[in-house]
């Protein structure tokens, strides 16, 4: 867990030193077995935090364990310090947009919007104001009197983030708030989520499995598997220097070897021995090696690795190139160029772009 701490206290994209959540020690187990083991971690205030990792990996229970509405099997939650771990929901000054969320279908636009304000009593003025302002910023304009029925999915999504908007919590929980649209909707609401995020200075805990969206939205990404933490950091920390293999493998295509740190700044995989970055493993130690289709060179010029193009797929701005090597190993290149299917070619890689690292933590 140190090193982990350690990344996300060396974050530098963070607004405030000021821990508005933290959790200690946090584990849970239901009838079947652990699904959370030991998480710490903090969110500062005013931070972009997401949950990211595979379906099943517990990033839900962790978040209801953040609202409140499951008790962890041990550990603490503080709240700006305060333990809150045996606080109900609705003493928690956190509110969440759940995965199914569930608008009140009798009641119009307006009034789902103004419900939690109306509870607490406000003054009618106020209300409105609240209410017409949170309705401008999520784009809802216009569709006050609109019944919950004759809203599309994307607009139905929106007036469940600007009721949970409008109390102005000071934590806003999201489980994965836009995973039912289609995916121009999600692109969009994304850029808006940001923005919201920008305007109102709020803190976030979104839940994700997807990782562009995890990239585009945050300001840390806290990679999850099998109820473990495996890698805290802002996105540019997690793509260009992921823990171990599983975070790389999540966070975007790449070439994963076992290898073999030799001592010295050499590393042999792939059945090739490379230079590499100084790195404090033992020589002779077991690792992962991760290389990023886009660090890695073709040409024709005879180098380390030889091989033949076995196909070759324009992707818009890149091709997707597949190489097998001369000893069957086969690697994904990344390239505005193409040397075309079935040629020979040469891959080189520069020594900053061989990334080792530890057997993942499990
Ligand atoms: N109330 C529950 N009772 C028993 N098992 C549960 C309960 N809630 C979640 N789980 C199990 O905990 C694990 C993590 O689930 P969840 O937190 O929903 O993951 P995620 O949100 O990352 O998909 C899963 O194996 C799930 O089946
Ligand atoms: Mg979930």
């Amino acid at each position: 867990m140190e090193k982990i701490e350690h990344t996300q206290r060396n974050n530098a994209s963070q607004r405030s030193q000021n821990k508005i959540l933290e959790l200690k020690n946090i584990s849970k187990s239901f009838d079947k077995g652990e699904v959370l083991r030991n998480i710490n971690l903090y969110v500062r205030q005013g931070e972009f935090l997401t949950l990211l990792g595979p379906s099943g990996c517990g990033k839900t229970t962790l978040l209801r364990i953040i609202g409140g509405f499951e008790a962890p099997t041990s550990g603490q939650v503080f709240f700006n310090g305060k333990d809150i771990t045996s606080l109900p929901p609705y003493m928690r000054q956190v509110n969440t947009v759940f995965q199914h969320f569930a608008l009140f279908p009798h009641m119009n636009v307006y009034e789902n919007i103004a419900f939690g304000l109306n509870i607490k009593k406000l003054p009618r003025d106020e209300i409105r104001r609240k209410v017409t302002d949170i309705l401008a910023l999520t784009g809802l304009s216009g569709f006050e009197k609109r019944s919950i029925s004759r809203l599309s999915g994307g607009e139905k999504q929106r007036v469940a983030i600007a009721r949970a908007l409008v109390c102005e919590p000071s934590l806003l929980l999201l489980d994965e708030p836009l995973g039912a649209l289609d995916l121009k909707l999600r692109k969009s609401m994304q850029l808006e989520l940001k923005n919201m995020h920008k305007k109102l200075g709020l803190t976030f805990v979104y839940v994700t499995h997807d990782q562009e969206e995890a990239m585009m939205l945050s300001d840390t990404i806290v990679v999850m598997k099998d109820g473990v933490l495996q890698h805290i950091g802002t996105p540019e920390d997690i793509y260009n220097e992921p823990s171990n293999a599983f975070v790389a493998d999540f966070i975007g295509e790449s070439n994963i070897f076992p290898g073999t740190y030799l001592g010295d700044n050499r590393v042999r995989f792939a059945d090739v021995e490379f230079s590499c970055l100084p790195h404090p493993f033992e020589a002779g130690e077991s690792v992962d090696v991760v290389v990023r289709p886009e660090d890695i060179e073709l040409s024709r010029r005879e180098s380390h690795i030889s091989g033949v193009v076995t196909s070759s797929v324009f992707m818009g701005v890149h091709y997707d190139i597949r190489v097998l090597d001369d000893n069957g190993h086969e690697w994904l290149v990344q390239s505005t160029k193409t040397p075309g299917e079935g040629r020979r070619t040469y891959l080189t890689i520069g020594e900053d772009c061989i990334h080792i690292m530890p057997k993942e933590r499990t």
